[in-house]
């Protein structure tokens, strides 16, 4: 099989970047196949930091293919800030990059709905990034989108306009102050850099590099608990972020999809609002947050931590036929004497087998285990890891009946270890 996807088992950041870039070489193509600049997606080499939100994750290789699906909702603005912060020069990205002519454009005005809604739900707002996703796959699946492929069109301006002009009309709704014209020119300035691009139908170029043998990694972004089906609804982003996303989102068919390989940190987190059972709210918590830099890639927000949470990653090797499972910020975890991992949920005191479909509040129930304390982080061959973090990766592997076959021990691209 030549398609693979990475994908997150969590509540988004389990260190997607980073390991995308690290298999790239492995790959001639890496495609984007949904969310937007919601996504942060860090990585590291040479002790430069990088975050990217709308690219793949393989552009910092000069030889792949790298894909901006029609899964993918863009927004000019973001895209022209990332491509000319990347490093190399446009000449080189035009021809590193490539967007589908069918990717839906995220417009000013769906950044301004985000934050008008968001504003109007007060306390249960849902801590969106306020990019304009939610609004944006809104007007996707009303039929009333915009797509890259129509910027090139002559009459590009007076779409626009049309589409403005129904936005602020909803916006009159709200008790919500904006200032459009800054944003807008910005967004214009990124529609003419994304018409140096190659803008195509994606799913043509992809199928016929897969039939001649090339090899694709799908890039998933956020996570599976934030799937609009079946993450923790409402509490959730816009797009479907499993595996099954991968093929509405590239134009693929099922049968091609070879390896789904599932990532998660040790423990858990969580940016924005709703339901996170294994959540501490103590100093556990903070060190977590402080030594595993739990900051959003994208917003700048503290994350919510806590412990591994097994029957919600159970789920999420369920629902995406994960293959292989990756884990990321062991090194993070290490220091506690003990540490603790939920091995299912209880509800009004009986046992509560499945994920709630409502988000109702569930109390976890946790297994107590050794922890490590020495520093891993320049560890790279899995037999030299401590035998309580091989304990702990062999409970995971019980639980779920997969095997981990790949261990991060820190951001940059060489603190990874792959198991034979
Ligand atoms: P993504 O959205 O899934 O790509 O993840 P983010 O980039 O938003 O968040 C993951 C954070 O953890 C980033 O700051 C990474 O640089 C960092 N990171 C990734 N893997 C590891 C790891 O194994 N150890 C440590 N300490 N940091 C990691
Ligand atoms: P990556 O790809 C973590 C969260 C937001 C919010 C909810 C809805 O970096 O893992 P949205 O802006 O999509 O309407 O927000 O989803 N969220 C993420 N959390 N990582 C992400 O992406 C996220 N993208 C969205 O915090 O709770
Ligand atoms: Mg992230």
């Amino acid at each position: 099989m030549n398609i693979d996807i990475l994908l997150g088992l969590q509540w988004g950041d389990e260190g997607k970047g980073k390991i995308v870039d690290a298999i790239s070489p492995d790959y001639d193509i890496i495609a984007r196949f949904q969310g937007g600049p919601n996504a942060g997606h860090s990585l590291e080499f040479n002790n430069v930091k990088h975050v990217l939100h709308l690219i793949p994750s393989g552009i910092f290789h000069p030889e792949k293919v790298n894909i901006i699906g029609n899964g993918v909702v863009i927004d000019p603005a973001v895209f022209k800030k990332e491509i000319e912060n990347l490093g190399p020069s446009v000449e080189e990205l035009v021809k590193r990059l490539i967007i589908s002519a069918r990717a839906n454009l995220i417009l000013p005005g769906h950044r301004i709905l985000d934050a008008a809604y968001e504003h109007s739900k007060g306390l249960t707002k849902i801590g969106s990034t306020l990019k304009g996703i939610g609004p944006a796959y809104t007007d996707k699946v009303a039929r009333n989108g915009l797509r890259a492929g129509e910027i090139l069109r002559n009459d590009f301006r007076d779409l626009y306009n049309q589409h403005l002009k129904s936005h602020l009309s909803i916006l009159k709704n709200y008790d919500y102050n904006f200032d459009l014209n800054e944003y807008e020119a910005g967004w214009f300035e990124g529609i003419e850099l994304m018409k140096k691009f190659r803008i195509t139908n994606t799913e043509y170029l992809i199928n016929d590099l897969i039939s001649r043998g090339k090899k694709l990694l799908a890039e998933g972004a956020q996570g599976t608990m934030l799937d609009v089906d079946f993450g923790s609804y409402p509490f959730v982003t816009s797009s479907n972020t499993i595996s099954a996303g991968a093929c509405t989102g590239l134009g693929i068919s099922p049968k091609k999809i070879g390896e789904v390989f599932g990532i998660f940190k040790a423990y858990c987190t969580r940016v924005g609002s709703g339901p996170f059972p294994t959540e501490l709210n103590n100093q556990t918590g903070n060190i977590l947050r402080e030594k595993g830099y739990e900051f959003g890639s994208t917003t700048g927000r503290p994350r919510r931590c806590g412990w591994l949470d097994l029957p919600a990653l159970k789920y999420a090797i369920m629902i995406n036929g994960v293959t292989q499972l990756f884990m990321t910020k062991s090194d993070v975890m290490s220091g506690f004497d003990t540490i603790k991992v939920c091995i299912s949920y209880r509800n009004a005191g009986k046992e509560c087998p499945e994920i709630p479909f409502d988000s109702l509040p569930v109390e976890p129930v946790y297994k107590e285990i050794p922890g490590w304390k020495e520093d891993i982080s320049g560890i790279r061959e899995y037999g030299n890891l401590p035998l309580n973090l091989k304990n702990y990766i062999g409970f995971i592997e019980d639980q779920t009946g997969l095997r981990v076959t790949m261990v991060s021990v820190g951001p940059d691209r060489e603190e990874t270890i792959f198991r034979k």
